[in-house]
């Protein structure tokens, strides 16, 4: 589904990613794990092109993203959903209306078909009874699930995830991450950035390191947690699990 090849991110004199090549196929999970400031967020924002690459090339659904000609930008970010540490909610618009607003305008869907299946993501994220809450009304957890709700209205084929649950409290985290399991038995494709390192063990299909900008490793989640084969990644798993 996505094929990043000798991808090449600087902001200014700062190298933040280096060749990076790294296939995402459909219905896999992928979990990419790494130390601050090694470039996990910048990786994710090149894949819609918030951020723009300054080399290489990203492959989504056989066409590539920096193709202007046979990529709109905004239809693609539309099959693209991405959920961000801080919600990113719309505060003046009640929940429905968050939910809503995207397929109405981008897909013009009519305000009855968006309502129906703004009504079943609520419930899928179990938030039923929170269709007419302002954001300000909601917990974290809850604006979450609700950010989550707000993406896949669109019938994204892929779902990006920036650490959705390290702004939260702990009691709030357990919620999100089982709606994020349930879409990933479902089969969405899942790219996520977690510190939940449990969750990645049992969810992940892959699990990539990074460090520095590079890739220093990728394997089934039993291999990267077990048998870490690079020292950078060895040293970085021995912090974070005695950390958890
Ligand atoms: N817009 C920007 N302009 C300049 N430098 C940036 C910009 N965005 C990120 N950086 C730098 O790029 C590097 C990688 O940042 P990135 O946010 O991708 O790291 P990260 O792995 O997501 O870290 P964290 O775990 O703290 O979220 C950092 O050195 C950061 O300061
Ligand atoms: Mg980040």
């Amino acid at each position: 589904m996505i094929e990043i090849k000798k991808l090449n991110k600087k902001f200014g004199d700062l190298h933040v990613l280096k060749d990076i090549d790294l296939t995402v196929e459909k219905g896999e999970v992928v979990v990419v794990i790494g130390p601050s400031g090694s470039g996990k967020s910048t990786l994710l924002r090149c894949l819609n092109r918030l951020e723009e690459p300054s080399s290489g090339d990203i492959i989504f659904e056989g066409i590539s993203i920096m193709d202007d000609e046979h990529h709109d930008i905004n239809k693609l970010r539309q099959k693209m959903g991405m959920v961000f540490q801080q919600f990113n909610l719309f505060n003046h618009m009640n929940v429905m209306e968050n939910i809503t607003l995207a397929p109405i305008k981008l897909k013009n869907m009519n305000t009855e078909e968006a309502e129906k299946v703004a009504k079943d993501l609520l419930d899928k994220v179990g938030l039923m009874e929170k269709e007419k809450s302002y954001p300000a009304q909601l917990s974290g957890g809850q604006k979450q699930r609700i950010a989550i709700a707000r993406a896949l209205a669109m019938s994204p084929d892929v779902m990006l995830f920036d650490e959705p649950t390290s702004a939260l409290d702990p009691e709030m985290v357990g919620d999100v991450l089982k709606v994020m399991k349930d879409l990933a038995s479902e089969g969405m494709t899942m790219v996520i950035v977690t510190h939940e390192m449990s969750f990645a063990k049992e969810v992940a299909d892959r699990v990539i390191i990074m460090d520095e900008g590079k890739l220093i490793e990728q394997g089934p989640p039993e291999q990267i947690f077990n048998n870490p084969q690079h020292p950078r990644a060895q040293d970085f798993l021995e912090r974070v699990i005695n950390l958890f």
